[in-house]
């Protein structure tokens, strides 16, 4: 779907809290060097795995997480105090054994007194086929606020009921809807397909997460004209997803060409000319029929129990 927003939007590449836009060519410290203190509404991003891709540098996992650990911290301190983080990870593999990113970086969150508040499964249906464990078909979101009083709003993002309209059958509310007349919460595993070779968002970016993951963050987790920070923003994603909704958005990569696709996709968006899935659209679920003829050379007329 193109979006139908067309609007002028002001870019720069270097943090200015006037500008809609910020994209800056560098270490993600740098960056965060720039942005005043309690500024930021919510930080989203997803960080190198360290796992060899072009963009990163495979190191030792404690000087990968002594890093994490320093983003993290520059993180927090631009947080407002009803502000969020959003880290999505999967995991750092060494020589076939995971190590789930998430998990180790809990601590580096808890020492900093952050809640955590949900840790969303984001599910997809393709990736590598294993063949020395389960192919790995999910990563995860994890949610943590600076404080007990955080900003939340699930209105932007129910989704519709199995049973929409559903009424209380008895007792005093007979008739009565029993469920929220603008949908249900989506709940905390999200099947959202990921970016790959025949998606309409997909870029060179061997990584990128599709725009309609981080909407719902957004939306749910800030208002018009706040600030959302992504230090590793490669090509725009998080930018994308807070524009659409009318945020401003401040991200930083090293690669030059990953922010010159991002200044691209953000010009398609301002031309009303994006083109995005849409955040709620269902998974494709190809009707999958067996044919009789093949089902029975396959299993004769054995019963299967
Ligand atoms: C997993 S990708 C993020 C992709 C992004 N979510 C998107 O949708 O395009 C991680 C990005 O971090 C960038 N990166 C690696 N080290 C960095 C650093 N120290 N500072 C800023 N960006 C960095 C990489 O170039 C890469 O584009």
């Amino acid at each position: 779907m193109a979006s139908m927003h067309k609007k002028a939007i002001t870019l720069g590449e270097n943090y200015n809290q006037h500008q809609d836009v910020t994209l800056y060519q560098g270490n993600c410290i740098e960056l965060l060097q720039q942005i005043p203190s309690n500024s930021v509404q919510l930080v989203v991003t997803s960080p190198p795995y360290n796992i060899g891709k072009e963009y990163e540098k495979k190191q030792r996992l404690h000087a990968y997480l002594d890093f994490q650990q320093e983003v993290i911290e520059a993180c927090y301190r631009i947080l407002k105090p009803q502000g969020s983080i959003c880290w999505q990870t999967g995991n750092y593999v060494e020589s076939g054994a995971i190590v789930p990113l998430d998990i180790r970086l809990y601590p580096i969150f808890e020492a900093l007194g952050m809640k955590m508040r949900n840790r969303i499964i984001w599910r997809y249906g393709h990736g590598l086929h294993a063949s020395k464990r389960f192919s790995g078909r999910y990563e995860t979101i994890s949610w943590f606020t600076k404080s007990d009083d955080y900003f939340f709003n699930l209105d932007p993002v129910r989704v519709p009921q199995k049973y929409p309209n559903k009424k209380h059958f008895k007792g005093n509310k007979k008739g009565a809807l029993s469920c929220h007349p603008l949908g249900k919460n989506p709940e905390d595993v999200w099947d959202i397909p990921n970016v790959k070779n025949n998606h309409i968002e997909k870029t060179e970016h061997p990584c990128q997460f599709p725009v309609g993951l981080i909407e719902r963050l957004v939306l749910a987790m800030t208002a018009e004209n706040d600030l959302v920070v992504d230090p590793f923003v490669g090509v725009g994603t998080s930018a994308l997803a807070a524009l659409l909704h009318n945020r401003r958005s401040a991200g930083a990569d090293i690669e030059p060409k990953y922010l010159a696709i991002a200044k691209k996709r953000i010009a398609l968006l301002a031309q009303g000319k994006l083109k995005t899935r849409p955040m709620n659209k269902p998974v494709y679920e190809p009707k999958q029929q067996v044919k009789s003829s093949a089902f029975f050379a396959t299993y004769g007329g054995a019963s299967l129990t």
